[in-house]
């Protein structure tokens, strides 16, 4: 069976765009493919986070993987600092990847500008290493997405072909991406040329937030002048962005959205027919995640996948610290 791994940094509030991009399609994932979902916690260190916030964060973010569908008798579901052996692969695949090729990541970019310059975190730079590491000791196959992560994957492609080429072996497996074709960048509603981030903003809709907030967010979305409703990216960001998120939360495509809104000419209407989506979807998310935060399960599962998870990338360690010439192994 093909494996598919995939995780999410408990650093803030899951919005509706993680969801979107990627937690909605990792329950479909454990139908076809041995599935990893992970919490990526040691990632959640390359910014200043407050201990007890990342403690709780991490807790709700697994409530919130069983609450949108993950079983874990068909998903290995895991914290990442719980299997150490991504620290290992970490310290010797750094080895193998570059300091230009990781300056020139995005999301490295990104991060690092509003930071002192001086003082910019040696893991917010080698971030992507890791990441590679998370990859590669389940030999997945696939590792479903967002946009914004798909360079990340294509690095590890890149060190991938680098390493096998270096060993003459395939000692690590080819990962794909596998981004959403609708769906894989959703952005804020107050400025819909922005990624929606987990940073707290009014354009952010969070998993967790009150019904009567989310609707009134989605009512007040930032649109253009005209009445008429269709995708339009560069013109008309804001009703491409709210149709985007309508035809990914019915599992249509932009065409069928745009054919079931041709009629309608005025944005109210439409917002409103979206934010009913919206907080029907979220409601049942919530429901399950009310039932499950504060039982016994969230523990169980954890000492379950950190089993399952030990035992496959203790194999994939030893075949690589082989590969490189580790004495003993
Ligand atoms: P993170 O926690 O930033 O985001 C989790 C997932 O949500 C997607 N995403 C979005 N999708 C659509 N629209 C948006 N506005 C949006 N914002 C976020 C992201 O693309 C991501 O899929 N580096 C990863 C975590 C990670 C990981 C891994 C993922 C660590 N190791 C190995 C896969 C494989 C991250 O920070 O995601």
């Amino acid at each position: 069976m093909k494996k598919s791994l995939s995780g999410i940094k408990p650093t803030g509030k899951l919005t509706l765009g993680n969801y979107i991009g990627a937690l909605r399609n990792f329950p479909k994932m454990q139908e076809e493919y041995e599935n990893y979902i992970f919490v990526a916690d040691l990632h959640a260190l390359t910014l200043p986070i407050d201990p007890d916030y990342l403690r709780n964060n991490t807790r709700d973010l697994v409530a919130l993987y069983l609450a949108c569908g993950l079983d874990p008798k068909k998903t290995t579901i895991f914290l990442q600092s719980d299997v150490s052996e991504h620290s290992e692969l970490n310290a010797i695949i750094q080895n193998y990847l570059y300091m230009g090729e990781l300056s020139r990541m995005t999301q490295f970019k990104a991060k690092s500008a509003s930071l002192n310059q001086n003082a910019i975190g040696l893991g917010l730079f080698a971030y992507p290493v890791l990441m590679c590491a998370d990859i590669l000791l389940y030999d997945a196959d696939v590792v479903p997405v967002g946009e914004d992560q798909k360079q990340h994957v294509e690095l590890c492609r890149d060190l991938v072909h680098r390493f096998n080429t270096r060993y003459k072996k395939e000692i690590f497996k080819m990962p794909e991406p596998i981004v959403p074709s609708v769906g894989a960048r959703i952005m804020s509603l107050t400025d819909p040329t922005k990624k929606m981030s987990k940073s707290g903003e009014k354009g952010d809709i969070y998993l967790l937030e009150d019904l009567t907030s989310i609707r009134k967010k989605i009512m007040r979305a930032e649109t253009d002048l005209g009445s008429d409703i269709y995708f339009d990216k560069e013109n008309k960001p804001g009703i491409s962005n709210l149709l985007t998120i309508y035809a990914s939360l019915k599992d249509i495509s932009i065409k069928e959205a745009e054919e079931h809104f041709k009629d309608l000419h005025r944005y109210g209407d439409f917002k409103k027919e979206v934010a009913d989506v919206v907080c029907e979807e979220i409601a049942k998310i919530q429901q399950k995640y009310n039932e499950i935060i504060n039982s016994n399960l969230i523990d169980e599962v954890l000492k379950e996948g950190k089993e399952k998870a030990k035992s496959i990338a203790k194999m994939v360690l030893t075949r690589v610290q082989k590969a490189v010439g580790i004495y003993g192994k």
